[in-house]
């Protein structure tokens, strides 16, 4: 079978797929056109996928009626209509798990430099504005016993709060499809409604899985509910928050500081306004990029395209009914 690797990963997924025999097709340049992908995609069986930007829907798998699987490069599955491609039987793989701290590590982080205004404090430095000592000057805000409130609480969700709660003993609420009684147990984690959950939290972090019907679920009307305290960190995707409305939140005073490891659109626009803001940290979507995060993507990507080609099940797969009768 053929592969299409859109992107370049670790080199450990590669030599899974060679020990495997796949044939493997390549970009031809660093910076392939839509076309150019599109050609490469027309070609193959399977398309591991790397990166959110290549959208496969229904024109796109009528465009490409040989395509069997996609492996994505990723945990989030967002870019693939999964209704669509079970419809057709094709199979969709994720990277669940092996990004799951990495990624968990970059909401923390988040939580802290906005929790501390890291990013205006190191602008200073940088820029030499470093000057006279002012015992008031944009002051951080301590997380010790405070609320963290987490919206979706799965693997990701689970490793952000054990982090929050043994380093700063933070109480859990959160909302999800489902109770998480992992949580509940072993981090006295609490089950809320949504509206709970955004009253009583003073910091928030998303890590639920994105769909088109939670597109700025975060906006103008659900700010206004939160306490003015509050840190609002995303590293899911951007399209959970309408940035006009954070930005107006974060002026206005409804909410603290927001943290953001995803924008809407990514990559965000260098002049966005919120850049501007003490109290705002943004990095450029870097949750799964350790080199221990990646390579397991590329073994787990791999294995998922390796398993699909031999007939087997993948064994992370988004869509299992693929495999019914
Ligand atoms: C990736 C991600 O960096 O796993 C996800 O859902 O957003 C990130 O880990 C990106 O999607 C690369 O494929």
């Amino acid at each position: 079978m053929k592969v299409f690797v859109n992107k370049r990963i670790p080199d450990n997924g590669i030599r899974i797929l060679k020990e495997a025999n796949l044939e493997i097709i390549v970009p031809e340049t660093e910076t392939p056109t839509q076309e150019e992908w599109l050609e490469n995609c027309k070609k193959a069986d399977i398309i591991l996928s790397v990166g959110g930007k290549n959208k496969y829907d229904k024109d796109f798998f009528d465009a490409c009626p040989n395509i069997k699987a996609i492996a994505l490069f990723s945990v989030g599955f967002d870019q693939v209509d999964i209704k669509e491609a079970t419809k057709r039987k094709i199979a969709v793989g994720n990277t669940p798990d092996v990004l799951s701290r990495a990624t968990s590590d970059v909401a923390f982080l988040l939580m802290q430099m906005v929790s501390r205004k890291a990013s205006y404090n190191i602008d200073k430095v940088k820029s030499g504005n470093w000057k006279d000592f002012d015992a008031l000057e944009e002051l951080g805000q301590e997380l010790y016993g405070k609320t963290l409130g987490i919206l979706g609480l799965g693997r990701i969700g689970f490793e952000m709060a054990e982090k929050c709660k043994a380093a700063f003993g933070m109480d859990i609420i959160y909302h999800n499809r489902s109770h998480n009684q992992e949580a509940e147990k072993e981090l006295d984690a609490k089950y809320v409604s949504f509206d709970a959950l955004i009253e009583n939290s003073d910091v928030i972090s998303i890590h639920a899985n994105y769909t088109p019907e939670q597109a700025n679920i975060f906006n103008e009307s659900i700010f206004e509910r939160m306490k003015p305290n509050l840190i609002f960190i995303n590293t899911a995707r951007g399209g959970f928050h309408n940035e006009q409305d954070l930005l107006s939140a974060l002026k206005s005073g409804s909410i603290w500081g927001a943290g953001l490891d995803v924008t809407n659109p990514e990559p965000m626009d260098n002049n966005s306004p919120l850049l501007e803001l003490s109290n705002v940290c943004v990095l450029p979507h870097i949750g799964s990029a350790t080199i221990e995060a990646r390579s397991g993507m590329a073994r787990l990507a791999a294995e998922n395209v390796v398993a699909f080609a031999k007939g087997e099940k993948m064994p992370a797969c988004v869509n299992p009914e693929v495999y019914e009768d």
